[in-house]
């Protein structure tokens, strides 16, 4: 478990080996019951695994990314459900308080992307914990993506993440952290 904290690193490329469905439900049985705030869960995933799939993605990834995306057997789009309110009085039967969220934009924004967010971690380290290496990416057009794949819906993209079994040769060298003494402090 630790080297799954210790020793992962970011994967640019990945064994030539698909990812079997089964892989992916798993990956989400294992990130399900994780925390979010007032159990909301927010995220939302679409695995792009079809060349057909990954030619529509295509145009709206960053040039500096788009190889290592065309290459990978699995791109995942990380997104958040702004409507995710509509179903708080069935995912937090405590109390209702889908009131906090109606007509509260800005509220309703930070709360889907902060848990989102959130999940996107639970996310990455089941990946890891499953044997995947992961490939997380922000650089890419999110309204342009967001029209192409979310149309009809009230989804709007995070972060992408490709997926598969990670080719060693396609890390790079452990970039500096922080040593707990440099950025903790305990009171
Ligand atoms: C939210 C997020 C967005 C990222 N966006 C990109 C990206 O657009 N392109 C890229 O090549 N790497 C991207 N990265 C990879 C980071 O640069 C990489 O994870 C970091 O340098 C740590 O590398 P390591 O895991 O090998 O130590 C992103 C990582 C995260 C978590």
């Amino acid at each position: 478990m630790e080297d799954i904290f210790k020793n992962n690193k970011t994967y640019y490329g990945f064994q030539d080996r698909e990812i079997e469905d089964e892989v992916l439900k798993d990956l989400y049985e294992m990130i399900k019951n994780n925390a979010t705030s007032f159990n909301c869960q927010p995220l939302r995933i679409l695995f792009i695994k079809s060349k057909e799939a990954k030619a529509r993605l295509e145009p709206f990834v960053l040039d500096t990314n788009k190889e290592k995306t065309l290459k990978a057997p699995v791109t995942a789009i990380l997104a958040m459900d702004l409507s995710f309110y509509e179903d708080l009085s069935k995912n937090f039967p405590a109390m209702d308080v889908s009131f906090l969220f109606k007509d509260n934009l800005d509220f309703t924004y930070q709360t889907a992307f902060r848990n989102s967010s959130l999940q996107g971690g639970y996310f990455m380290k089941a990946a890891h914990a499953l044997g995947l290496g992961t490939g997380p990416m922000s650089g890419f057009d999110n309204n342009g993506l967001d029209e192409e794949f979310f149309k009809n819906k009230n989804w709007k993209s995070n972060f992408l993440c490709n997926l598969g079994y990670g080719d060693e040769d396609q890390t790079r060298p452990r970039a500096p952290r922080y040593e707990f003494d440099e950025i903790v402090e305990i009171l």
